[in-house]
Parts: C-alpha cells; sequence; structure tokens
C-alpha cells in the first residue's frame, strides 16, 4: 500500500473487536506503529498475532485495559509513548450496546454504557491530546452510529451514547483547531463483526445464513465488511484529510436515502 502513516504511532481502543482489528491492521499496512486496547486480553492477543503473521514488518501491540475509567485511558498513553514514541492519531472506537426500552433501562446500564462509549472518547481525548497538539498534524477519528444521527426503537441507551460522540467531536474540533488536531467522526451502517456473529449464533443463525441474509436497511443490501470501515477511518486519520475537521462520515452502504 501507500505508507500514508509511515513513522506514526496510533492508538485504537476496542482493539480486539472487528472494526478495531480491521483497523490495527489497515494502520500497520500503511506503515504506523500500533497500539490496540481492550480488555479482552485474549482476544486482543490474537488480533496481535494475526496481524504480526500477515502484515509484514508490523509494528503493533496490545494493552489489556478497561478505557472507561480515566487512569486507564492515562496508562495506555503512556504504554504507547513507551513502546513507540508519542501519539499522532487517536481513534475511539470501544463500544458496548444494551438493549433495553429508555422506559425500563436501569441505572447500572446507563452508567456503564456512558463510562464505555462516551467518557472513554472523553478521557482518551484528553489523555492523548498534549501528544496530537505536538505531533502538527495530529489526527483523532471517533467512531459513532448510524443510529447517532437516526431513530429507532429498543437501543435508545446506546443510540444516544452515539449522538453524544458526534456532538463532542464537533467541540473538540473547534477546540484544537488552533493546535493543529483533527477531529471527526465516522458512523458505520451494519457492519460483519465477532458482535453480530455472536448475537446470530444465540439466535441459533449461522454466520453463513447471516452474510447470505439481505440486509434491509440499505441500498447496498449486504453487510459491510470490517475493512470497508477501516479504510475510511485510514483516510481521515492520514493527511489526505487535511481539511477535514469537525465531519461526521456516513459509512452505510446508502441507508440515508431509502
Ligand atoms: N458492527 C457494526 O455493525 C457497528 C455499527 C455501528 C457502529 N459500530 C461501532 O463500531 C465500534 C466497534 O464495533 P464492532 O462491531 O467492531 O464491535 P466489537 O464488539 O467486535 O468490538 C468492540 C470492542 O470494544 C471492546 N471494549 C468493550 N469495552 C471496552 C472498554 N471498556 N475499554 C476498551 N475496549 C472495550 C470490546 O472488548 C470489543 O473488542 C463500536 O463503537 C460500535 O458501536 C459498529
Amino acid at each position: 500500500m501507500t505508507q500514508r502513516l509511515a513513522g506514526r504511532t496510533a492508538i485504537i481502543t476496542g482493539g480486539a473487536g472487528g472494526i478495531g482489528g480491521a483497523t490495527g491492521r489497515v494502520f500497520c499496512e500503511e506503515g504506523a506503529r500500533v497500539l490496540l486496547v481492550d480488555p479482552n486480553a485474549e482476544a486482543l492477543e490474537e488480533v496481535v498475532a494475526a496481524i504480526r503473521a500477515e502484515v509484514a514488518g508490523a509494528e503493533v501491540a496490545g494493552a489489556a485495559l478497561d478505557v472507561s475509567a480515566e487512569p486507564a485511558c492515562a496508562e495506555a498513553v503512556a504504554a504507547a509513548r513507551d513502546a513507540f514514541g508519542p501519539v499522532d492519531v487517536l481513534v475511539n472506537n470501544a463500544g458496548i450496546r444494551s438493549y433495553e426500552p429508555l422506559a425500563e433501562a436501569k441505572a447500572e446500564t446507563w452508567e456503564r454504557i456512558l463510562a464505555v462509549n462516551l467518557l472513554s472518547y472523553a478521557f482518551m481525548a484528553k489523555a492523548a491530546l498534549p501528544d496530537l497538539r505536538k505531533a502538527g498534524n495530529g489526527a483523532m477519528v471517533n467512531i459513532s452510529s448510524t443510529y447517532g444521527v437516526s431513530g429507532r426503537a429498543g437501543m435508545g441507551q446506546y443510540d444516544a451514547t452515539k449522538a453524544g460522540i458526534i456532538a463532542m467531536t464537533r467541540t473538540l474540533a473547534f477546540e484544537e483547531a488552533e493546535y493543529g488536531v483533527r477531529v471527526n467522526s465516522l458512523c458505520p451502517g451494519y457492519t460483519l463483526t465477532p458482535f453480530h456473529v455472536r448475537r446470530a449464533a444465540e439466535a441459533g443463525t449461522s454466520e453463513a445464513e447471516l452474510r447470505a441474509a439481505p440486509v434491509k436497511d440499505c441500498i447496498m443490501r449486504r453487510w459491510c465488511d470490517p475493512r470497508e470501515i477501516a479504510l475510511p477511518i485510514l483516510w481521515l486519520a492520514s493527511d489526505e484529510a487535511s481539511y477535514m475537521t469537525a465531519t461526521n462520515i456516513m459509512v452505510d452502504g446508502g441507508r440515508p436515502v431509502m
């Protein structure tokens, strides 16, 4: 590929998951030194090993941390600096889901999902910004969801965090422009990650059946592959997007026109 992130250090939260792992791989292909952060130590080890096996010369490491607490975010940034040097790129991607209608939503669920999906993005930004400001071309990409901009029933807590990410992205872009840091968000549509495979299996549907079933609410009628999200993340993080900030990009197979 084109070494668009050559010599740059990147942190990706939720790095053991589908989109996080694919982004780690693409970043390594493009010459970045990558720290993947995820509390799932076993999955993290597997993703790091796979990237090392598949990308010649990949400089990638894992940090088994839960970034919902502020001290762990400072730890993640320190680990990246120790392993690879100051941070140039931050991808906030960690995410959990919850399925409680708002009329029944429990305080504990609210607290957990806000901590993982929203506060971790704020704490990671706060911890990484001193490095990003010094970088001169620092970039942050925050992963939201199509449901951060459109509505549905049943996942109000998740959707509220995803809308919050878009608002926080705009504010950060405003506040950091004078320091040369670009901040953008990206909304994936239905992306076939291990999360969806596990959920389908629980409902008795195999991965093959899931892949074959048409996706109803996008005009392309198919699932997105995690790499199709990772590539736009790469572009937003790279200097090719040097005039992009405060933007929210939809990567959703054409959902809004339906
Ligand atoms: N897959 C989709 O269809 C889709 C659609 C829209 C948005 N997204 C968003 O994309 C992001 C990645 O989703 P995915 O589908 O790859 O999911 P995934 O479940 O495969 O990956 C999410 C990762 O985040 C990690 N994580 C959870 N809590 C964490 C914490 N406290 N600290 C650090 N890491 C933590 C998980 O261990 C997991 O590895 C999420 O923010 C999700 O909301 C996904």
